[in-house]
């Protein structure tokens, strides 16, 4: 396929490091942003962006209409404002707040360890998170995205909060370290006076989330009726029927 990247830093640079199927047809940073307009479904096939959030929402308002297929990495923007660009243009992005392939598999034994402690009540649960110290929000979207699994699946927790306030038993800690130049590593750990029980995912590089990216055109190019908001969660279950 055809493909043009919005964002050559960290991410955009381990997308086109580890891109070796696809085309590229424009490579875009903040010196050579005037050629997102040249972007035409004649020329490019599905648009990724890993450029900062600022450019998301105005990036999308000038791709969606021409018909153009978006993978977005990029996080911390406005999603209600997306979602109504999609729905305008009857769109088809890919959003997610974490394109890794093994945090998405983490997502899945998260619920699925929920689920299988309801019948355990003597475990009590806990998240954990590391990031480089220069990232700005703690805890991060992946950590608050397991917590919400577990809300979602355990009955006994309603909530989360960050550890220096009171914990209520129908609440999960989630705590955050900012250290070095951790890539991201999460832990689910449930306790009990017996034994412990964690869930670990540890990134060694970026090249993780490069190839969620990567898989997700893939995906686009095998699907290409499919609609709407698609986050990576669907794209793992549509692997999994294959
Ligand atoms: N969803 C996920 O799995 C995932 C994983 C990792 C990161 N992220 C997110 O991805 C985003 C990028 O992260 P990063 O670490 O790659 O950041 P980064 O290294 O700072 O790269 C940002 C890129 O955006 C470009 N840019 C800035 N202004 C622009 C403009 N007006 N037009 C076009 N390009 C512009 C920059 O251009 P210059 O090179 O010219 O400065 C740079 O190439 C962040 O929002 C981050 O949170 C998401």
């Amino acid at each position: 396929m055809n493909i043009s990247i919005i964002g050559t830093g960290k991410l955009g640079s381990a997308v086109l490091q580890l891109n070796q199927k696809h085309k590229v047809i424009y490579a875009i940073n903040s010196k050579n942003s005037q050629d997102i307009q040249h972007i035409e479904p004649s020329n490019t096939s599905v648009v990724i962006h890993t450029a900062t959030p600022e450019q998301v929402l105005p990036n999308a308002q000038i791709l969606l209409p021409k018909g153009l297929k978006m993978i977005i990495a990029t996080t911390g923007f406005d999603k209600k404002a997306l979602q109504s660009l999609i729905q305008l243009y009857d769109a088809t992005v890919v959003q997610d707040g974490n394109f890794s392939i093994g945090v998405n598999i983490l997502f899945l034994l998260n619920d699925y360890l929920a689920k299988l402690m309801n019948h355990f009540p003597e475990y009590d649960v806990a998240i954990h998170e590391i990031h480089h110290n220069l990232k700005k929000d703690a805890p991060g979207g992946t950590a608050i995205q397991l917590a919400e699994g577990i809300i979602n699946h355990l009955k006994r927790k309603e909530s989360w909060i960050v550890p220096h306030q009171t914990l209520k038993s129908n609440q999960i800690s989630v705590s955050a370290t900012r250290l070095g130049s951790v890539i991201g590593t999460h832990k689910v750990i449930y306790d009990s006076s017996i034994d412990a029980i964690t869930l670990k995912h540890e990134a060694k590089s970026r090249q993780g989330f490069a190839q969620g990216i990567l898989m997700a055109v893939d995906f686009l190019e095998k699907n290409p009726d499919t609609k709407g908001w698609i986050k990576m969660q669907d794209i793992i279950q549509a692997c999994l029927l294959f």
